[in-house]
């Protein structure tokens, strides 16, 4: 407790503690700067529990039978969502005129396309992949699933709704707006049901390699605008987590900040037209 009130101070040497144990639970780093913006998020969550100091929080953190619900409220309020459809042009001509054509011819006889977007946050991210694949007649008659991820509770609600804001829409062409969007009340705009069904969200932590199993083999996965926020040892664990789920060949897509440089030497850079993406090899 500080002399001069009676608000709890983070210390050096808890902050160091909380922030690794966050690393080890989500891969996302707090740099020493970052003390007083982690004091001031947690102040809340100590009151609610009714401690005194954040040595009691960091205890229970550790050892109280909520710890797991405890660590998921954290990822609500530590987490950056910031997100848009459409992001990252490029890339999603990459995806739309070169992977997808691929794919479908590779997969003619089993006709399945899965795809994970992984850090997906408020949901623009695997609904513009499911409006490019739906753009493509060509897989009309395929199973096509494709799976939001996300550590954020309150950000997957949203997605889960799928209404959204002008600002979600700043680099979206108004022809896809027009299309699989319907107007609301307050410059809303609702996604359509025929785009909504096509994605699930979950609760999935790129770190937990046992739930990522559950997923089952991808063919893409984008994990995009997540690793910025990781440490190197978490990239790492990441990278080789979302290795073991993508199937022989086939691809994934990081953010246009981040590479797998000093992460991972498993993928292979390949040069598309549009731009460059890592595929994991055929006998990987
Ligand atoms: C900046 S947003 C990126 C959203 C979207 N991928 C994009 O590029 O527009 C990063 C998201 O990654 C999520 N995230 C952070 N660590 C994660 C982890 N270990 N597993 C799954 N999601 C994570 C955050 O909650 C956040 O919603």
């Amino acid at each position: 407790m500080s002399k001069d009130s009676e608000v709890p101070e983070l210390s050096v040497e808890i902050f160091r503690l909380i922030r690794e144990l966050l690393k080890e639970y989500c891969g996302i780093f707090f740099d020493d700067s970052s003390r007083g913006l982690l004091q001031r998020r947690l102040l809340g969550r100590l009151k609610l529990h009714n401690l005194s100091s954040f040595s009691d929080y960091y205890r229970f953190l550790l050892f109280d039978k909520q710890r797991d619900e405890e660590l998921a409220a954290l990822m609500d309020i530590l987490t950056v969502n910031e997100t848009y459809f459409f992001r990252e042009k490029k890339q999603l001509l990459a995806f739309s005129e070169e992977i997808l054509s691929e794919i479908k011819e590779r997969k003619k006889n089993s006709r399945r396309l899965r795809i994970f977007s992984a850090g997906c946050s408020t949901g623009e991210e695997p609904y513009t992949l499911a409006i490019l694949i739906k753009e493509k007649n060509y897989f009309k008659d395929w199973q096509v699933e494709i799976i939001g991820g996300d550590i954020n509770r309150r950000v997957l609600q949203i997605a889960r709704n799928g209404v959204y804001r002008q600002n979600s829409f700043r680099a979206t062409d108004p022809y896809y707006i027009y299309k699989y969007f319907e107007p609301i009340d307050n410059d809303k705009y609702k996604i359509s049901e025929e785009i909504k069904k096509m994605v699930k969200f979950s609760y999935i932590n790129i770190l937990d390699p046992f739930k990522l199993r559950f997923l089952g083999m991808m063919d893409v996965v984008f994990c995009r605008n997540v690793f910025i926020y990781f440490d190197s040892e978490s990239k790492k664990k990441a990278a080789n987590n979302l290795y073991n789920i993508i199937r022989p060949g086939g691809y994934l897509l990081l953010g246009h900040a981040e590479s797998l440089i000093n992460v991972s030497t498993e993928f292979v850079l390949k040069h598309l037209k549009h731009d460059l993406v890592y595929q994991k090899p055929e006998r990987g």
